[in-house]
Parts: C-alpha cells; structure tokens; sequence
C-alpha cells in the first residue's frame, strides 16, 4: 500500500485548529468554481442565438438580488477574516512557562540548543503535550522553519530574533524543513523532529541518548556579562547609568519617546546591538554598542544569564 496523504500527519494542537480553516477555504472555493461553472454553461445554452421571436425578455438590473449576495459574500468573508486572525494570533502567543530552544539557521543547517546546553543539528527533540517556544535566528540569510506535521512555519531572519511556539500532541518523529529558497543547498536543509514522552525527554537532555554533552549556557553567559563589565553600569547605586537587569526580561518599560516596550529577547538583543536605538526613560544614550563583537552564539547566552537574573527588592525602571 502506498502511504497517500492529503495532508500531512497532524502533531500539535494548532494542527487541529488550522486543518478545518483549510478544507473550508477549500471547499467553499471548490464550490464557488463549480457553481460559476454551472451557471456560465446553463446560460451559455438558455441565451444562445436565437431567431430575433423567441428570444427572452432583457431584465437591466433585480437590485435585491444584487444586495442579497454582496451582504452575504461581506459576512463570509469577514468570517474568514476573523478566524483566520483568531488562528493567527494563537500562534503567535506562546503560554508563559513554555519550554525555551533556541533554533540558528545557516547555510545549510539547523542548530538547536536546549535550555540546558544541549545542542543538536538537524534533530529536534521535544517533549509531548508541552509548550515549546522556538527563538530562532540566522548566520546568514533568511531561511523558514517549517514543521508540516505541526502545520507551522516561520521565517528566520538575520540579525533578528522571530519565535514561534507549538505543543506536540502525538509522539513520533516529523519532517523538518529549510521553506525559504536560501542557496545551492535549500533542498537539503532539513531535519526531523522528535516527539518524545517527558520522561524520554528528560533523560535525552541528560545526554542518555547518546548527544553530545550540555554546555552550560548561563555559566557561559555569566562570564560573558563579567567580562563585558555589564555590571559597571547595570547596577543600583549612586552612577545608575543604565536600568537594572534583576528581573527586567518580561516587564514593560517606558523609552524616551514615551513608547513602550515589553523587554524580550528581541529587545535584549537589540539594546547590546544597537543600545541607543530605543532607550530606556531616564536614562541617557550612554551605552556602546556590541555589534561585531558577540557572536550570535554568546549572544544568545547573555541573553539567557541576563533572564535567569532574579529579581531584587528593588525599582527595576523608572515608569511614572
Ligand atoms: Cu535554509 Cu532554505
């Protein structure tokens, strides 16, 4: 027998909620081809060429009609739109104690890092009914990261963080896809996902699966943020030149310009790249850049030291 599939295997929760949006649009569309279909051969014989005599009476207009189908056709569209957005928005919002693996696109490959260290390549093992939240970046050029089975795909872009999230329902193993045209060797870049029970996972991060032994990213990233001298300026005290980093990631905060920001890795990333570009109320532009001097490897593990920093007693930024 051959394994025909009109779709692909669903994996995730959002599998079962973007497959009914599809085969609607699809029949609906079907429908409506065929309908026109119909009614242009059913016309095409009731108004052929006649003899002057027999032919029908002209109606100009029949408004009713008219309303009738342009509401109609409005509120399915609007309908559409809706539910289009509702799925949209669900896959954009990841649930807060999803679990966090970093995913970098390069030329041709795809590294994934665990929150332990773990690191694979063209592999990536999760847990079965939790939340995952990918952060994904790349080295190069803009690739997709695309999970069929889990009907997500997400552009991944350089020199900017783009996530996406999804909770795997079915254990088993999944394609994995580069979905953007990214080089001589696009077709190549893929992988498979691993769906694994929470147990399995666990012992899989220990390195009982035979991977490669876990760096310590926050140890990592905590002689990065030593050695940088974060703390010079990050700090409470009398200079406070910059905001505290305790427990900033997660909150919001005022810029200058009155704007707000929620403080996510994005945001992390963008104030060590590129600090004066939106900078925190009172505080001034003092900070220089890191740009070209961080690979997007260290900087991903600051960025987990500067998470994993707990918050203290004290007013993280001024927002009045
Ligand atoms: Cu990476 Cu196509």
């Amino acid at each position: 027998m051959i394994d025909f599939r009109v779709l692909p295997e669903k994996a995730s929760t959002f599998a079962e909620s973007v497959d009914p949006l599809y085969w609607f649009l699809i029949l609906f569309v079907g429908g409506f081809f065929l309908v026109v279909c119909a009614v242009v051969l059913y016309w095409g014989v009731k108004y052929r060429q006649r003899p002057e005599e027999d032919r029908p009476s002209y109606h100009p207009h029949a408004i009713k009609l008219e309303i009738a189908w342009t509401v109609v056709l409005v509120i399915i569209a609007l309908g559409i739109f809706v539910w289009g957005s509702v799925l949209f928005f669900r896959a954009y919002d990841a649930p807060d104690d999803a679990l966090e693996i970093s995913v970098m696109g390069k030329q041709w490959m795809w590294k994934i890092r665990h929150p332990n260290g773990m690191r694979e390549t063209n592999e990536l093992h999760v847990p079965v009914d939790t939340p995952v939240r990918l952060t994904m970046t790349s080295q190069d050029v803009i690739h997709s990261f695309f999970i069929p089975a889990f009907r997500l795909k997400q552009d991944v872009l350089p020199a900017k963080y783009t996530t996406m999230w999804f909770k795997a329902t079915k254990t088993g193993e999944y394609p994995l896809f580069c979905a953007e045209y990214c080089g001589t060797e696009h077709s190549t870049m893929g992988g498979r996902v691993f769906v694994m029970e929470p147990e399995a996972y666990a012992a899989w991060l220990r390195g009982e699966g035979g991977g490669e032994a876990p760096d310590d990213v926050l140890a990592a990233g905590r002689r990065l943020y030593d050695r940088l001298g974060c703390a010079a300026c990050h700090t409470a005290g009398v200079e406070n030149r910059g905001p505290l980093l305790e427990g900033i990631h997660g909150t919001t905060v005022e810029m200058t310009t009155g704007e707000t920001v929620v403080v996510n890795d994005e945001y992390l990333r963008e104030s060590i790249l590129n600090p004066s570009y939106r900078v925190v109320k009172g505080y001034a532009p003092l900070m220089p850049s890191y740009k070209n001097q961080l690979e997007d490897e260290e900087l991903m593990n600051l960025i987990a030291y500067i998470k994993s920093l707990p918050k203290q007693q004290v007013a993280i930024a001024e927002v009045k």
